[in-house]
C-alpha cells in the first residue's frame, strides 16, 4: 500500500531524509517514531506530495508518485486521509462545514453529505457540536474534528502527523481508538509520533528514523 524505495530529501546541506526503505501492507496501521528533526515530518510531507523527494520512489494506494502527471495528485489526495499539525480547522466554518468541505469539492450530493458527516462525527463523538465554531471547542475535540474531516471521504490510506501532539492522556486514548476503529475498517494507518505510549504494546511494526536514517524497525 506504502512502497518508499531509497527516499532521499535534503534542505541545502541539510540531509532530512537519507535513503529510506519502508514498506507498509495494506491494512497495516504502522509507527514512525524518533527524536525531533529525526524527519517524520519530511517523510509525511513527500508521501502526501506536499514536497518533493531528492532521489528514490514512493507508490502509495495504488500510485507511482515518481512517474504520475502532476494533474493526478489531487485524485491520489482523495485516497489519502491526512492529519498534519499545520492542516488547521477553518475558523470562520462551523464544524459540519469544515467537514464537508471535503465532500463539496468533489460534487456530492447535499444528502450524501450530511449522512457522511453525521456518520464520522458519530464515530469520533462529536455529533452535538456539528454546528459550534472550531475555536469554541477544547484542543482534544477540535483534534478529533480534523481526524474526521481526514476520515469523511473513506481514503485507502491514513497519515497522521503527531496526532496527540498538544493532548492529554484521556484525548490521547480517545484519539488512538479512533485510528484502531479506521484500522480494523480497512484502512491502512500511518502514525508519526514521538510519544511511546501510542505504540507501546500496539503489536505493530514501528521505524526508527535518526538524523534522517531509519535505524531500527521493532514490533511495539
Ligand atoms: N522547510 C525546511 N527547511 C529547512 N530545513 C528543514 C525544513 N523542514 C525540515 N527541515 C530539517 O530537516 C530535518 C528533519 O525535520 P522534520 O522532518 O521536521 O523532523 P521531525 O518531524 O522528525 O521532528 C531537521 O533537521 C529540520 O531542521
Ligand atoms: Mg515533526
Amino acid at each position: 500500500m506504502i512502497e518508499i524505495e531509497n527516499l532521499t530529501k535534503h534542505y541545502d546541506s541539510q540531509s532530512a531524509l537519507d535513503k529510506i526503505n519502508i514498506n507498509i501492507k495494506k491494512g497495516e496501521m504502522a509507527f514512525v517514531t524518533g527524536p525531533s528533526g529525526a524527519g517524520k515530518t519530511t517523510l509525511f510531507k513527500l508521501l502526501y506530495l506536499y514536497e518533493k523527494p531528492d532521489a528514490g520512489s514512493i507508490t502509495i494506494a495504488g500510485f507511482n508518485t515518481s512517474s504520475m502527471k502532476e494533474s493526478l495528485i489531487p485524485m491520489l489526495r482523495r485516497n489519502i486521509g491526512v492529519v498534519f499539525q499545520d492542516f488547521r480547522l477553518l475558523p470562520n466554518k462551523t464544524v459540519f462545514e469544515n467537514i464537508a468541505l471535503a465532500l463539496r469539492i468533489r460534487g456530492a450530493q447535499e444528502k450524501t453529505i450530511k449522512d457522511k458527516v453525521a456518520n464520522v462525527l458519530k464515530m469520533v463523538n462529536l455529533r452535538h457540536k456539528a454546528d459550534k465554531y472550531p475555536l469554541t471547542l477544547s484542543g482534544g475535540e477540535q483534534q478529533r474534528i480534523t481526524i474526521a474531516r481526514a476520515i469523511v471521504g473513506d481514503p485507502t490510506v491514513m497519515l497522521a502527523d503527531e496526532p496527540t501532539g498538544n493532548l492529554d492522556i484521556d484525548n490521547e486514548d480517545i484519539v488512538m481508538k479512533i485510528f484502531k476503529e479506521i484500522n480494523a475498517k480497512g484502512t491502512t494507518v500511518l502514525i508519526a509520533t514521538h510519544n511511546i505510549r501510542l505504540y507501546k504494546n500496539s503489536g505493530r511494526r514501528v521505524f526508527f528514523l535518526e538524523n534522517g536514517k531509519l535505524v531500527d524497525e521493532v514490533v511495539g
